[in-house]
C-alpha cells in the first residue's frame, strides 16, 4: 500500500497508482473541494481517493497494524510561523504514527527549512534521510507546477522508514 498524504486533488496519487499498478494507492485529503476536482481525473482501479482528517487516520491505521510500501507528503502546508510548529507533520502528534507505518518516505516542499526540520525529526527515530534539489522537475502536483512556474527552488527529502525505532521517553 502507498499513501499520498494531503493529496489535494489527487493528481499525484493518480500518477503514483498508474506507475505502480500492482499496489493499492490511497490519496487522502480533508478538503472535499480539492478531492472533488480529482473526480475529473482518469483514476486507475488501484487508487482510492479518501476524504479524511489525517490526524484521525494515522493513529487508526497504526492501531490496525497497517504497513506501507511508500508514503508521499507533497507540498504540505508549511505553517511558517514558529508557533505553528505542531501543525507541520514532523511536529504533529501523529508523526510517530506516520513513521510507524514505514516504507519509502518522500517529502517535497518549496521551503527548505521544512525538509531540514523533517530530517532532524526523522533522526530522532534513527532514520537517515537525504535532502536534494529536485532536478530535472516533472511536476507531480498542482502546487509543484505553480511553485516551479514562479521560479522557486524545490526540495525533496527521501528516507526509508522501515527500520525506524521509537525514541525512548524520558
Ligand atoms: C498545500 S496543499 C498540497 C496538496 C497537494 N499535495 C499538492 O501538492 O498539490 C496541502 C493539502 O493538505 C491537506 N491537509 C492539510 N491538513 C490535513 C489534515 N489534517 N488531514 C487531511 N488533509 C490535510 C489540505 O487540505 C491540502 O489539500
Amino acid at each position: 500500500m502507498i499513501i499520498d498524504t494531503g493529496c489535494g486533488t489527487g493528481a499525484s496519487s493518480c500518477t503514483i497508482a498508474t506507475s505502480q499498478p500492482h499496489c493499492a494507492v490511497i490519496g487522502i485529503d480533508k478538503s472535499a473541494a480539492r478531492l472533488g476536482r480529482g473526480e475529473l481525473l482518469d483514476q486507475p482501479d488501484n487508487l482510492l481517493l479518501l476524504r479524511a482528517n489525517l490526524l484521525d487516520f494515522y493513529p487508526l491505521a497504526r492501531a490496525a497494524g497497517w504497513r506501507c510500501r511508500a508514503q508521499y507528503a507533497l507540498y504540505p502546508n508549511p505553517w511558517p510561523k514558529a508557533a505553528a510548529l505542531n501543525k507541520r507533520w514532523h511536529g504533529s502528534p501523529i508523526f510517530p504514527d506516520l513513521v510507524a507505518l514505514g516504507g519509502q518516505f518522500e517529502v517535497r516542499s518549496n521551503w527548505r527549512l521544512y525538509v531540514d526540520e523533517m530530517k532532524l525529526a526523522l533522526a530522532v527515530f534513527g532514520v537517515e534521510s537525504e535532502v536534494l534539489l529536485i532536478e530535472p522537475l516533472q511536476p507531480m502536483t498542482r502546487f509543484e507546477a505553480k511553485y516551479a512556474a514562479s521560479g522557486h527552488a524545490l526540495w525533496q527529502l527521501r528516507a526509508n522508514l522501515d527500520h525506524a525505532t521509537p525514541p525512548a521517553c524520558g
